[in-house]
C-alpha cells in the first residue's frame, strides 16, 4: 500500500511459526499529517452513523458533555486528530432524527450561553428522550462526569433534565463498531505485532542462559519506540513451568510481578524452557494484543526436537480458539457464548479457561466479554450485552495439557485478534476472521552458533533488521 514500507521479511525459520498466516512484516506509519488525514476519514464515517444508531436504539438524542481534561470516554472515539484534549466545556448535541441537515450540534464555550443556544436547539427540535452515558457498570456508557450532570441538569432546566434517560449501547455501539475501511490498517498493525513478537522470540534477542525474561520485555519496548509505535501495556514475557498460569477460581486476578520492582530482572532464559509472550501494539488510534509461544532449541536442535507434549498443548489450545470462534453469533451474549463454548470444549476433553474482549480504540475495548480469567460462570453485566457485527476481538484462553515429558500439566495461554469479515455474504458460515493469522507453529530460538552455519539467506535477511 501506498504508505506502509516493507522493512524487512523475517528468516525463513522465524517465519515457519506464522503457518496459516503470511510472514509477519514490520509496517511503518505514514507521516503525521497523513495518518491525521486516514484517522479523520474513519471517524467521519463513523459519526455519519450516528443518527441511525439513535434510531436503532429508539432514542432521540445523545448528549456528550465534558470540560477540558474530564473527557467523557466517547470523547476520544468522537474528536478529530488535532484535538488532543476537550476545551472550556465542550457540548454536542446529536440528533436521531434532525429537522434540518444538520444531525449535531457542538459548543466549546464555558459561558451560560451555552445552555441558551442548546435550549434553543431542544426547543425546535423537541426530542422526547435524550441519551447521556450515566450507566454505573459500563466503563464506555458512564463517561459524563457526576459534575458535569449536575450541570447538565443545572443547565437543560426541569423539563429537558425529565426527558434525560441511560442508552448504554449508545455509547457501547459506537466505540465498538469498526469502519471497513479501517481493516487493512488493523491487517498492518497486527503484522507489525507478529513481526516484533517473532524477532524477539529468536537467537537475534534471547541467548539462552545470559538473556532474562526482562531483558526481552525492554528490547520489545525499544523496538516499539523505534517504529514510532506505542502500547497500551507493558510486555510480558514468562517462562511456562507447571505453576505459571495456574490459578484457582477464587484468584480474582493473575498474580504479577510487582510493578516497582524495576530491579528484577526475571529469570534467566536457557534451552528447553518454553518462553509465551502478551504484547500489543498502539498507533493509528487502534490497539492489538497477542499471546504467542515460543521454544528454546537446544545447541544443534531444530523444530523436531519440540517436545510432542507442547506441541500437543499448542494444538489443543488451537482447537479452543477454533470451538469459541464458531460460537460467536451476532446477538448472542458474551455469558451465552462462554457457556456454550466452555461446554463443547468440555465435551471434546479440552481443560481452559476462556476470557476473550473486544478490541480496537481501546485495547479492552466496548463490547460483551466473553469471561475473564477468573469468571467461567458468566460476567456480570459486561457479559449479558449482545455480541455485535462489525467490531474486533481478541480470542483470549488457555488450555491445561499434560506434557509426558515434563510430567507435569501445563498451561498454553494464546491470543489472537479477529475482525468482522467485512466481506462476507449474508449467509457466510465464518462471520469472523484471524486479523493477521494464528500461532499454530512454535516460535524458535535456535542456538547462535547453529543458526549462523544454517543459511546464507538468513544472514541476509538478519542484515535488514539490522537496518532498523
Ligand atoms: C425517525 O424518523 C423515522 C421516519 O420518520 C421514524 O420511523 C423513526 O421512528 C424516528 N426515530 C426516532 C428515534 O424518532
Ligand atoms: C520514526 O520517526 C522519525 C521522525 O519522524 C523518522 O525519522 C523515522 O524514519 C521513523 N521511523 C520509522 C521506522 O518509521
Ligand atoms: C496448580 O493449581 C492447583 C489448584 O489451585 C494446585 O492444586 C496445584 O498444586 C498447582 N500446581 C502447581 C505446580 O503450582
Ligand atoms: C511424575 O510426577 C508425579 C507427581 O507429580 C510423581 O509421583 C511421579 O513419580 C513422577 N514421575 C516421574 C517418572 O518422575
Amino acid at each position: 500500500m501506498f504508505f506502509s514500507i516493507l522493512l524487512a521479511a523475517l528468516a525463513a525459520g522465524i517465519a515457519q511459526a506464522s503457518v496459516g498466516a503470511p510472514t509477519p512484516e514490520y509496517h511503518t506509519l505514514p507521516p503525521l499529517r497523513e495518518q491525521a488525514k486516514i484517522r479523520d476519514g474513519w471517524t467521519r464515517e463513523r459519526l455519519a452513523g450516528i443518527p441511525n444508531l439513535l434510531q436503532k436504539h429508539s432514542v432521540d438524542a445523545w448528549l456528550v458533555s465534558q470540560k477540558e481534561y474530564a473527557e467523557d470516554t466517547a470523547f476520544w472515539s468522537l474528536k478529530s486528530a488535532e484535538q488532543f484534549s476537550a476545551r472550556r466545556r465542550t457540548t454536542t448535541l446529536f440528533l436521531a432524527n434532525s429537522s434540518t441537515s444538520k444531525d449535531s450540534y457542538t459548543w466549546v464555550d464555558i459561558s451560560q450561553n451555552l445552555w441558551d443556544e442548546l435550549r434553543d436547539v431542544l426547543d425546535t427540535e423537541n426530542p422526547n428522550t435524550i441519551a447521556v452515558n450515566t450507566h454505573p457498570q459500563i466503563a464506555f456508557s458512564s463517561g459524563l462526569h457526576a459534575g458535569e450532570l449536575d450541570a447538565v441538569k443545572e443547565g437543560l432546566g426541569k423539563e429537558w433534565t425529565a426527558r434525560l434517560v441511560s442508552k448504554p449501547m449508545v455509547a457501547v455501539e459506537y466505540i465498538a463498531t469498526m469502519p471497513a475501511s479501517r481493516a487493512e490498517w488493523y491487517h498492518r498493525l497486527q503484522s507489525t505485532a507478529w513481526a516484533v513478537i517473532s524477532e524477539a522470540f529468536s537467537e537475534r534477542v534471547i541467548q539462552p542462559g545470559v538473556t532474562t525474561t526482562k531483558d526481552v520485555e525492554w528490547w520489545m519496548r525499544d523496538k516499539l519506540q523505534q517504529l514510532n509505535y506505542t502500547t497500551w501495556f507493558h510486555p510480558d514475557v514468562t517462562i511456562i513451568d507447571a505453576a505459571a498460569w495456574n490459578f484457582s477460581v477464587e484468584t480474582s486476578s493473575l498474580a504479577g510481578p510487582s510493578v516497582l520492582d524495576s530491579s528484577d530482572n526475571g529469570p534467566v532464559i536457557s534451552h528447553g524452557d518454553m518462553l509465551h509472550v502478551d504484547f500489543g501494539v498502539t498507533a493509528m488510534g487502534l490497539n492489538t494484543d497477542t499471546q504467542h509461544l515460543a521454544y528454546v532449541l537446544g545447541p544443534g536442535e531444530t523444530e523436531a526436537d519440540i517436545p510432542q507434549g507442547l506441541i500437543d498443548g499448542l494444538r489443543k489450545g488451537n482447537r479452543a480458539q477454533d470451538i469459541v470462534k464458531s460460537h460467536m453469533e451476532v446477538g448472542k451474549t458474551g455469558n451465552e457464548i462462554l457457556k456454550a463454548s466452555l461446554k463443547q470444549m468440555k465435551s471434546e476433553g479440552i481443560e481452559g479457561r476462556v476470557y476473550c474482549h473486544p478490541i480496537g480504540d481501546w485495547g479492552h475495548s466496548a463490547g460483551t466479554l466473553i469471561g475473564m480469567t477468573n469468571l467461567q460462570d458468566g460476567v456480570p453485566v459486561l457479559g449479558d450485552l449482545p455480541l455485535l457485527s462489525n467490531t474486533y476481538y481478541s480470542i483470549e484462553l488457555l488450555v491445561r495439557h499434560f506434557v509426558p515429558e515434563r510430567n507435569a500439566t501445563l498451561s498454553f495461554p494464546l491470543e489472537e485478534d479477529i475482525t468482522w469479515d467485512f466481506d462476507q455474504s449474508a449467509n457466510s458460515a465464518s462471520l469472523w476472521k484471524w486479523a493477521f493469522g494464528r500461532q499454530e507453529r512454535f516460535h524458535m530460538i535456535r542456538s547462535r552458533t547453529s543458526a549462523h552455519s544454517r543459511t546464507g539467506e538468513k544472514k541476509h535477511i538478519a542484515g535488514t533488521f539490522e537496518d532498523l
